[in-house]
């Protein structure tokens, strides 16, 4: 199990580094790393669990943050509407293509691999295709995919692909950026309540 003292944190030499390729077909090792990424964001986004652990709540996670250099992502989180969940396992993520226009979190970004607060805000492109290999969680089965993503899952997997380039959120902020659009989460409907600053999502770890 991947708890908040397996991930390492800014200043360590690992996030910086470009990480290779993984190599094909998937080692049992790669397979058991992938699983457990993902398992950790399932468990951190369980409030029992969370607490049990210490686990800070994410979305996303990538290998190096786990002093595993290679290139291998795992997501797991609902976009902003809280339609539909996106469950990836990702191997040797690019991006093919992108958007000219730019997004950001209102909020800003934050890091499971950065203990502070940051300022700023981090311009992201609005959409983005992806080539991937993917792994069922569940088979092991490893696939060729190409993956759309818009929004906030596009802001998630440039964060990700990020960290496999040794590149942090940190050094892309900015104070402003009055071309770019922000992304609009819905109000979660709890009893209809009035509160608007309920927002669970404004600064999602990845
Ligand atoms: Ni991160």
């Amino acid at each position: 199990m991947i708890t908040m003292k397996d991930i390492i944190r800014e200043g360590h030499p690992t996030l910086r580094k470009k990480a290779p390729s993984v190599t094909l077909p998937l080692s049992d090792e790669d397979r058991a790393t992938m699983r457990a990424m993902r398992q950790f964001l399932i468990d951190s986004q369980d409030p029992e669990k969370a607490e049990t652990y210490a686990l800070r709540p994410g979305v996303g996670l990538a290998a190096p943050q786990i002093n595993v250099s290679k290139r291998m992502i795992a997501i797991h989180t609902e976009d902003e509407s809280f339609e539909t969940l996106h469950d990836y396992c990702l191997i040797n993520p690019r991006i093919v293509r992108h958007s000219l226009a730019t997004i950001y979190m209102p909020g800003g970004e934050g890091c499971l691999s950065v203990d502070r607060e940051v300022e700023g805000l981090v311009p992201r492109h609005q959409h983005v295709t992806i080539q991937t290999q993917r792994m069922n969680p569940d088979t092991g089965v490893v696939t060729d995919e190409t993956i759309k993503l818009r929004g906030f899952l596009s802001i998630v997997i440039q964060h990700e692909i990020d960290h496999l380039d040794g590149i942090m959120f940190t050094d892309k902020t900015v104070a402003s950026l009055p071309e770019a659009m922000p992304v609009q989460f819905k109000q979660l409907e709890e009893g209809s309540s009035d509160d608007t600053n309920q927002n669970p999502k404004e600064d999602p770890p990845a």
